[in-house]
C-alpha cells in the first residue's frame, strides 16, 4: 500500500514539473517574439519633413543618445544597459529588414510606442526632432 501511494505522489509531482516547464517556456517564447506593428497606411506614406544632411544626423544622434541609447544601444543593436530588464527584445536597427520600412513607419513607432517601447509624443513634442532621429537611425544600417 505504502509504495503505491508514494509512486502515485511521485508521478503526480513529475507531471506538475513537466507541465510547469512547458507553460513557462511557452509564455517566455510568446513574450520575446516581436509581434508585427499595426501602422496606419497614411503614416506609412508620410514624407520625411527633414532633409538628411550632416546637421540633421548630428542633431538626431544627440537626441538618440539622450532618449534611446539606454535600451537600444549606441549602434541600435538592442544591447543598451536597460534592455536586460525588459520583457520584449528591443530589435536591431542595423538589419536590412529594419531599413526595409519607410521613414513614416519608423516615425510612427517612435511617436506612439508600444508596451516596453515608450511613446515619445510628450517627451519629444517637436516632429522635426523625431525626423532627425529617423535620419540618424538610417546611418546605423550595416
Ligand atoms: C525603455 C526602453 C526603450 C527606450 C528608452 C526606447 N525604446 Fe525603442 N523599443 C524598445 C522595445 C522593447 C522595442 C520593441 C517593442 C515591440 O516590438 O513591441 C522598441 C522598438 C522600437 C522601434 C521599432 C523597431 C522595429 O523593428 O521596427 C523603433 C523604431 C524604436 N524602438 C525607436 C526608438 C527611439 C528612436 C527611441 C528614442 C527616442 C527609443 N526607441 C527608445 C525599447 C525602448
Amino acid at each position: 500500500m505504502k509504495t503505491t501511494f508514494k509512486r502515485k505522489l511521485f508521478v503526480i509531482g513529475l507531471m506538475i514539473l513537466v507541465l510547469g516547464f512547458t507553460t513557462m517556456s511557452f509564455v517566455g517564447y510568446q513574450d520575446n517574439k516581436p509581434k508585427p506593428w499595426k501602422v496606419p497606411e497614411a503614416s506609412k506614406k508620410m514624407k520625411n519633413a527633414v532633409k538628411s544632411d550632416a546637421a540633421s544626423i548630428a542633431a538626431g544622434k544627440t537626441m538618440y543618445s539622450k532618449h534611446c541609447k539606454s535600451c537600444h544601444g549606441s549602434k541600435g543593436l538592442g544591447d543598451g544597459p536597460k534592455a536586460k530588464e525588459l520583457d520584449t527584445e528591443c530589435g536591431n536597427f542595423s538589419t536590412a529588414a529594419f531599413h526595409g520600412q519607410t521613414d513614416g513607419e519608423i516615425f510612427y513607432k517612435i511617436k506612439e510606442g508600444r508596451d516596453d517601447m515608450p511613446s515619445f509624443k510628450k517627451k519629444i513634442p517637436d516632429d522635426e526632432d523625431i525626423w532627425n532621429i529617423v535620419n540618424f537611425m538610417r546611418t546605423l544600417a550595416k
